[in-house]
């Protein structure tokens, strides 16, 4: 373990949240975006990978961490959570539907670990009581400050009739012994923002509409605590402008695709304006978006952010499913990176945005990739075809995730990213052990 040293940094020219415009991931930029480029490029996975528990399926995750961002261990263990569904099948045979309906049963479940690489399932997190809404997608647990073990998970509450989605927060404590990790509490779900149609569009503007993966964090400049989101500009979907300002610097005579109006990925910001120390998350000002995809992209998911010296990155991640127009790219995270504090003005990392992808030929072997302060990066297995598959698009010969990706690490030098390290499947890495302050 590391010790966490936090340089002085001069914030005089950082911009603040009164005096920000939004930053544009533009066309000009995507069409930088290089595949199988290999320092942003995951590595091919084995076809036969190990699973953490056969008796469930489970995607996106993240490690039990702080306020500042930095994973931390309880009593020496290592805790995760992850959105998971219990199997029906659990001979594999109908692996492929259950993996593809997921998204309408899941539920956060929890994992212990004394190494961050053997890991215990503990079952459901939140109990029954506290949804609202009858699924639980992602978002972020985090250890509140100024407490012994107390901890919030911030989620996204989500429902099919009719539609919602609202970045939500439920409250618990953590207990552990010598054998386990168990948590009290979660019984009770506050929402915390909803979407707006001025800050981000709503189902009324868009039936799509994306809003979701909270993920809170204390701003190191003003000390109040604000949150990443991911949302879509506002507006009717479908009935953008793309304009120059969107477009870039292109070269002459380049047309922009058809459909690209139908891209609108955002990532928001909102800051509480209730008492954190209190753990009252119920009032939020939402803010304009920090950067938008408008005429790129359908989906900015998950975004996080690293605070490293005196530059702000923010992560996210989208499918080459979701790229607009004639954009396009891989599977994988995308970072921006600003020199002037979490209000921007952004540039896409490595000229195109692109961080990590997945390689050519296994173009949808890992999504949901998590960077972590030590750059180290979580992603779960999605779909592995058998090696030298010649259409690695073919579901008959994929082999379902529903499991951890091996982590990697990147090294960042200012706005470029580098691949540099492979570590085992599933594995994280503490940054502190958690003491009360
Ligand atoms: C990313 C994601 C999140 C969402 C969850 C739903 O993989 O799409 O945006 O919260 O998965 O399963």
């Amino acid at each position: 373990m590391e010790e966490i040293i936090i340089k002085k940094i001069d914030t005089s020219k950082f911009t603040t949240s009164e005096n920000y415009t939004t930053s544009k991931w533009t066309i000009a930029d995507a069409l930088k975006v290089h595949i199988d480029d290999p320092t942003t490029t995951m590595p091919v996975i084995d076809y036969n990978f190990p699973v953490m528990d056969n008796s469930i399926l489970g995607w996106d995750a993240g490690a039990l961490r702080d306020i500042h961002g930095y994973t931390t261990t309880f009593k020496g263990w290592f805790v995760m959570w992850q959105l998971v569904v219990n199997k029906i099948d659990l001979t594999n045979k109908n692996i492929y539907n259950e993996w593809l309906n997921r998204n309408n049963s899941a539920y956060i479940g929890y994992w212990y670990s004394k190494d961050g690489l053997n890991w215990t399932f503990g079952g459901r997190l939140l109990n029954k009581s506290a949804d609202l809404e009858p699924w639980e997608w992602s978002g972020s647990l985090v250890m509140r400050e100024g407490t012994e073990n107390t901890l919030d998970m911030f989620y996204t509450s989500v429902g099919p009739n009719p539609a919602v989605s609202i970045p939500s927060v439920s409250t618990g404590q953590i207990f552990a012994d010598d054998t386990k990790v168990w948590f009290e509490g979660f019984t009770t779900t506050t929402n915390m923002f909803q979407a707006d149609g001025i800050h981000e569009d709503n189902v009324e503007e868009n039936p799509y509409w994306n809003f979701r993966d909270p993920h809170p964090f204390m701003n190191p400049v003003d000390g109040k605590i604000y949150c990443l989101y991911e949302g879509d500009v506002a507006g009717v979907r479908g009935e953008f402008t793309i304009t120059d300002s969107e477009i870039g610097h292109v070269p002459p005579g380049y047309q922009v695709g058809s459909g690209a109006q139908y891209g609108a990925a955002a990532i928001g910001i909102a800051r509480l304006e209730s008492d954190y120390t209190k753990g009252d998350f119920s009032k939020w000002t939402q803010l304009d978006p920090l950067v938008t995809a408008l005429g790129v992209n359908s989906q900015l998911e998950r975004p996080h952010v690293v605070f490293k010296d005196d530059l702000t990155y923010i992560f996210s991640i989208s499918h080459n499913s979701t790229y607009v127009g004639s954009s396009t790219g891989p599977d994988g995270v995308y970072g921006f990176v600003s020199r002037n504090g979490i209000f921007g003005p952004y540039e896409p990392m490595n000229s195109s945005g692109l961080v990590l992808g997945n390689p050519s030929t296994a173009p949808l072997e890992t999504y949901s990739h998590f960077v972590a302060p030590d750059l180290s990066v979580q992603s779960f297995i999605n779909y592995l075809p058998a090696a030298g598959t010649t259409d690695p698009y073919n579901p008959t010969t994929y082999r379902i995730g529903g499991t951890l990706a091996p982590t990697v690490r990147l090294t960042l030098e200012e706005s470029s990213s580098f691949l540099t390290e492979v570590h085992e499947y599933g594995q994280i890495f503490s940054d502190k052990e958690w003491v009360k302050k």
